[in-house]
């Protein structure tokens, strides 16, 4: 090998490092809030929010509706999921734009506000509650609303065990003069969270349900949130949903057998679908009734094919506190420049007024969290790169994973409506 051939490749080998440096180091990245936010932070600056502040922007909401209005088959009806609108008012402003009276409630303490409340509401469990729970709900209930709860309440029913349990609650009740219970029996679709799994399971719990004078069989709920994350290597959402439906069927089948001629669909809450999946429903689909409430509001979670024609209608907004042309890592000081130079988007550092949310930075664009250093709930650090537009009292705007508990961390929602905050929408308290 002659010389120059081996100072080559000794200048190869040492070059490649550096090019592989520069390939992996990371884009500078950052900019400024586009108009929609600049609009949105103003009319916070207005309202004087200047606090975190789950803001839900009107427009976009009933966007949302009017999605979901055209894509309901016409032969189901809709049911609000309410633990995922998590306030009076919104639930409200859904009722009154889709004219429904149906509610899906996950919560002891919610079911007693509802029933309080909202007393013209026709409510399903979306889980089982534990009969103690069940129980303690009758304790605080208050009849001068005019809710019904033999009429107006579907307590759910997963295993016979949870049948005996409430058997005894009903029994208990009926001593005391009451109508029957109504129990809608949770069927396994395919998620496998629980619930009845064959359709002799489900003939068995009816058949006990019509020997029992304190009970009445109300009909099913068959959850497939699996369907929409099924990959195509599996047969793709298409395939689950098609499995859940034929499962639902045979279930029907037995209900029909068992009741003979007292059977009266009619009359029957059969109830399936979530957010993810209701748009792959038509009229063919056993259920009379499609649950979704979280695709209304679009938290990230729900970025999904199947919701493709939602629009993201909820976003956190909070100030930043304190805007730093440098990051320095308590200990690491002697670090910052290397690390700055590594990667520019560390360049600045901004701490917000809480931050530690199930949620993602939306923007200004840019922002990133900072691994070394960690999360805060009282005031998170984000880097930036010196391209973001970004003072201290600019707010910072993210969007939660998930509306059901997120929502419930800020306080009265802010609703967001032709530029301007008007109105504070109070939010469900889980506690008494
Ligand atoms: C029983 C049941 N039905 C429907 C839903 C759908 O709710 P969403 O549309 O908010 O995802 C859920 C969500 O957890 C559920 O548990």
């Amino acid at each position: 090998m002659s010389r120059l051939t081996r100072r080559r490749i000794l200048g190869a080998a040492l070059l490649a490092p550096v090019a592989a440096g520069v390939a992996l180091r990371p884009a500078q990245n950052g900019g400024g809030h586009e108009a929609y936010f600049l609009q949105l932070q103003q009319a916070l600056r207005d309202a004087g929010l200047f606090r975190p502040t789950l803001v839900i922007d009107r427009a976009k909401l009933d966007q949302n509706i009017a999605r979901l209005r055209e894509h309901l088959p016409r032969n189901k009806h809709y049911r609000i999921v309410a633990k995922s609108l998590p306030s009076l008012e919104l639930i409200r402003h859904v009722r009154r734009a889709t004219g429904s009276d149906r509610l899906m409630s996950f919560h002891q303490p919610f079911l007693n506000l509802i029933a309080r409340e909202v007393p013209d509401a026709q409510v399903l469990l979306g889980k089982p509650m534990p009969v103690g729970a069940a129980r303690r709900f009758f304790e605080h209930f208050d009849a001068r609303s005019g809710f019904d709860t033999a009429r107006q309440i579907e307590w759910l029913v997963d295993t016979p065990e949870r049948l005996a349990q409430y058997r005894e609650l009903a029994r208990a009740r009926a001593g005391e003069g009451t109508a029957p219970m109504r129990i809608n029996l949770e069927l396994d679709v395919g998620l496998h969270r629980g619930g009845l799994r064959s359709a002799q399971a489900v003939a068995e719990a009816i058949r006990s349900l019509a020997a029992e004078p304190s009970m009445r069989f109300s009909g099913f709920m068959g959850y497939e949130a699996h369907a929409s994350k099924m990959p195509e290597l599996l047969g793709g959402p298409r395939k689950a949903l098609d499995a859940a439906m034929a499962f639902y069927r045979q279930c029907i089948d037995a209900a029909r057998s068992v009741l003979g001629a007292a059977y009266d669909e009619r009359s029957l809450t059969l109830n399936m679908g979530g957010s993810s999946t209701y748009e792959l429903y038509d009229e063919s689909a056993p259920c009379n009734e499609l649950a979704m409430g979280s695709g209304l509001v679009k938290p990230t979670d729900f970025d999904k094919p199947t919701l493709a024609d939602h629009v993201p209608a909820c976003f956190i907004a909070t100030p930043v506190l304190k805007a730093l042309d440098r990051s320095d890592i308590s200990g690491l000081e002697s670090l910052t420049g290397a690390m700055r130079a590594w990667d520019r988007n560390t360049e600045r550092a901004f701490y917000l007024y809480g931050g530690y949310w199930h949620a993602d930075l939306v923007s200004p664009p840019g922002l990133q969290h900072n691994l070394i250093w960690g999360h805060s709930t009282n005031q998170e650090l984000v880097n930036g790169s010196s391209k973001v537009a970004l003072e201290v009292d600019d707010f910072v705007f993210l969007r939660p994973h998930q509306s059901e508990s997120v929502f419930l961390q800020f306080g009265d929602i802010a609703l967001y409506d032709g530029g301007r905050i008007t109105a504070a929408w109070p939010v469900f308290t889980p506690g008494a």
